[in-house]
């Protein structure tokens, strides 16, 4: 599996989120699920969708002075994977665009995990934790 410990933010929800979209986006190039592309394509554009507003809302209710940016990288990278999703509905070679969304998620998830979402999550926690004395 593409996740491994290094990318746990400590925050169990988003983690569980995390996980799983990189196990959906490891089935875009599992030969065993290749009939099922274009479902793992539309459950991740659906999932990630999922995952960004769950991220969003916990930052607005812990207000996180850093929303306003971190909805923006959310908000391009749904336009990047809109715009792939497209060049593949559109490609009469679908293999090369399935490969290029593979490893842009992958690259762009790991990125992104590890420096914004780990550093809301630092945030996040120790608000949590000031509330609870
Ligand atoms: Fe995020």
């Amino acid at each position: 599996m593409l996740w491994n410990k290094s990318l746990e933010t400590g925050v169990a929800k988003i983690d569980e989120q995390h996980k799983e979209l990189f196990r959906q986006v490891d089935n875009l190039v599992d030969k065993s699920q290749v009939a099922k592309i274009t479902d793992t394509l539309v459950f991740l554009k659906n999932y990630v969708a999922k995952h960004f507003s769950d991220e969003e809302i916990l930052q607005r209710v812990s207000s996180y002075p850093k929303y306003e940016g971190h909805r923006k990288l959310h908000d391009d990278f749904s336009q990047a994977y809109r715009d792939l999703y497209a060049k593949y509905q559109k490609a009469a070679n679908k293999a090369p665009v399935i490969m290029e969304i593979n490893s842009a998620a992958i690259a762009w998830l790991k990125d992104h995990i590890m420096k914004h979402d780990k550093e809301f999550a630092v945030y996040y926690l120790a608000k949590q934790a000031g509330q609870k004395k």
